[in-house]
């Protein structure tokens, strides 16, 4: 958890604001085991949110209101989270010193590493260990974001007559979800979320993130290249790509503009696990995970896998979830799960968490 807030009671929502869409995840841990209490999906207009920059709260609330009143959520904490150029998050070496003195020290130390005024950010930290190259220093994962960025989501919330409790990143949340439902010994992991507008990746060692990275490409990508060399407009192009039919839209055009994005976001992909491999002493990546509303395009999974030459399979973030039949309509939860995974993790979040 980073840049933590205070709460009183125990329950907690998930809530992931994403361009297209916000997730609302609840959970219920009974006996080590989680209970899928509540889960909603409801769209955004266009622009509503622009490069993760709230640009209509009130459009924002509402859909947010709307989820609650819709499921008859009655928790009032909810953990979020941010993403995007606003939040920077580094690895730094420090000396070795205790957690206090870290504390201490942190805001001088990340005036090097961050591009704004360290009076207008957001700081945390959380320290990773020894540097296995030099023990005398400490590895430390730093993470700031502006906080006029923060105050807009926590403002959002307030409208609604929320508590947001924890402020999270993307990337941690799918950590957080990966680390609940899969092993997490052996293999160097890579937890890729392709969203509308970015892509988190996230690099496992063991469990714990080793490099983490924001691209902004994602599903208008796809949109974009489709109102280019079609002529269409915006809505024309997203029913195209989900298969709705569109007049003078011929299938195998269509298809060659999907094929190409296709193409071209597997070489995002595969640029960034190269420059992991090259940066980490050729370790290399053995499996990849993908979530988001991207990964449901068809043959993107085999596209990746012939790329990179690595295992590749869709998470599935409800895979430890025990979901009640009698209660949801499991053939349409497993339709929308990898829409679900940064709102899982986090639901999976706990008051005091670090
Ligand atoms: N069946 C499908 N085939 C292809 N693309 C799809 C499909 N369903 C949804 N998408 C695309 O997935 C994207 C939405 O995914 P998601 O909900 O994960 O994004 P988001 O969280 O709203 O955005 P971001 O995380 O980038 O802020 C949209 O671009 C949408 O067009
Ligand atoms: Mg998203």
């Amino acid at each position: 958890m980073f840049f933590g807030l205070f709460g009183e009671s125990e329950e907690i929502i998930g809530v992931d604001i994403g361009t297209r869409s916000i997730k609302l995840v609840q959970l219920k841990l009974v006996r080590g085991e989680y209970h899928l209490v509540n889960l909603g999906i409801g769209q955004l207009p266009a622009e509503a949110i622009v490069d993760h920059t709230i640009m209509d709260s009130a459009a924002v609330a509402q859909c947010i209101r709307n989820l609650v009143e819709s499921q008859s959520v009655t928790t009032k904490n909810v953990a979020t989270s941010v993403s995007g150029h606003s939040v920077i998050i580094r690895n730094i070496f420090m000396p070795m010193m205790t957690n206090e003195e870290i504390e201490a020290s942190i805001e001088w130390e990340a005036e090097q590493y961050i591009p704004f005024e360290i009076s207008d950010v957001n700081l945390d930290f959380q320290v990773l260990g020894p540097d296995p190259k030099d023990p005398s220093q400490t590895k430390v994962l730093l993470v700031a974001a502006k906080k006029d960025f923060i105050d807009d989501y926590l403002s959002v919330f307030n409208e609604c007559g929320l508590n947001p409790v924890i402020m999270d990143i993307d990337g941690f949340a799918l950590e957080n979800v990966y680390q609940a439902n899969y092993q997490q010994e052996g293999d160097i992991v890579a937890l890729i979320d392709i969203g509308a507008n970015t892509m988190t990746i996230n690099i496992l060692q063991d469990g714990r993130s080793v490099f983490t990275r924001d691209i902004q490409v994602g599903g208008n990508m796809f949109n974009e290249e489709i109102q280019k060399r079609l002529g269409v407009n915006s809505d024309e192009a997203e029913l195209a790509k989900l298969g709705g039919s569109i007049d003078e839209i011929h299938p195998q055009i269509l298809n060659d503009i999907i094929s190409d994005a296709m193409d071209h976001l597997s070489q995002e992909i595969q640029r960034s696990l190269d420059f992991f491999a090259a940066t980490s002493s050729d370790q290399k990546v053995g499996r990849v995970y993908l979530s988001g509303g991207v990964v449901k395009t068809p043959g993107l999974v085999n596209i990746l896998q012939k790329r990179l030459g690595t295992p590749v399979e869709i998470m599935n973030p409800l895979r430890n979830v025990s979901i009640d039949s009698s209660k949801f309509d499991v053939e349409y939860v497993e339709s929308v799960s990898p829409f679900l995974a940064i709102g899982v993790g986090l639901a999976m979040r706990r008051l005091g968490d670090k």
